[in-house]
């Protein structure tokens, strides 16, 4: 009988990098993968975030690297890399996580406000892909993760240069998934429902700036989380992180935008 192969979630000696890794999903990812045995480069717009999160990689006993990045400028990225091979000689999985977000409805928006959305979310994911994929080439082997959203799914008012940088990564995902494919690697897309990190918590965040009148921060989060989401209650950090560890190890999974939203999207 055909013996079928076992499925090891296993990332020992292997090198992770994740932008955008200071806090929010991307520290949950980071740690997720240190979890499952990988040796991590944590890269943030914010150094001090990123040397805070190199420093918890640390106490789970697995080797870290801070750097500061700007995703959004092809220099800095390129450098970036350059650290990468300088301190661990490869990369076998990139989570390319950073973003931002903003709102704004679209007969209001200003084309400065567009354009950073957009160099952040869509132009960052491009410039890290591009530049990890030169050391993944060489070894004829990586998984890449980009992270959307389901604002990449689905559109939301208030959100078109959001949703439209999310839409961009996607589609961006499954070309170059299909570029890479005879190489060894895989190129895919994790898709956030609504996760409690600053992007969503506190009065700038999505809840206390989507706040009804006479309603507290506290209960617009809980409202959104039970009108949007069939399942009625938020994703977490580790949920993104187990679908994470997972597309970093799947050798056959490569161009799609998988969502971890509680039934949200399709
Ligand atoms: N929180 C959610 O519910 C949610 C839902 C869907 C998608 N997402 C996506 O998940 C990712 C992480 O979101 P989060 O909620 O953790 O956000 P967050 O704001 O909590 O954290 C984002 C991190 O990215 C960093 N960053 C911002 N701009 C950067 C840049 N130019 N270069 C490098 N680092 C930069 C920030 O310093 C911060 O540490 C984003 O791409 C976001 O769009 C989040």
């Amino acid at each position: 009988m055909r013996e079928i192969p076992s499925l090891e979630f296993s990332l020992s000696g292997k090198v992770a990098l994740v932008t955008g890794a200071g806090r929010g999903i991307g520290l949950g990812i980071a740690v997720s993968l240190a979890r499952a045995g990988a040796d991590l480069v944590v890269a943030d717009f914010d150094s001090n975030v990123a040397e805070e999160a190199a420093m918890q990689i640390r106490a789970l006993g697995h080797r870290a690297v801070a750097l500061r990045v700007d995703v959004g400028q092809a220099d800095s990225v390129s450098a970036m890399i350059d650290q990468v091979a300088e301190h661990f000689g490869g990369l076998d999985i990139a989570v390319n996580n950073a973003g931002v977000v903003s709102l704004g409805k679209v007969s209001e928006l200003s084309v400065t406000e567009w354009d950073r959305i957009m160099n952040v979310n869509a132009r960052g994911v491009f410039l890290c892909c591009q530049a990890e994929l030169k050391l993944m080439r060489a070894r004829q082997s990586g998984r890449i993760i980009n992270i959307a959203s389901i604002a990449g799914k689905v559109g939301f008012p208030d959100l078109a240069h959001y949703s439209a940088s999310k839409f961009a990564v996607i589609g961006f995902t499954n070309a170059f998934a299909k570029e890479v494919a005879r190489e060894g690697i895989t190129v895919n897309a994790l898709c956030p429902g609504i996760v409690g990190t600053g992007m969503w918590r506190g009065e700038e965040g999505l809840s206390g700036r989507w706040r009804l009148p006479g309603e507290t921060e506290a209960q617009s989060w809980e409202r959104h989380q039970s009108s949007l989401l069939p399942q009625g209650e938020a994703q977490t950090v580790e949920d993104m992180g187990q679908l994470a560890v997972y597309l970093a190890c799947a050798p056959h999974v490569t161009g799609q935008a998988i969502a971890v939203d509680g039934g949200f999207s399709l």
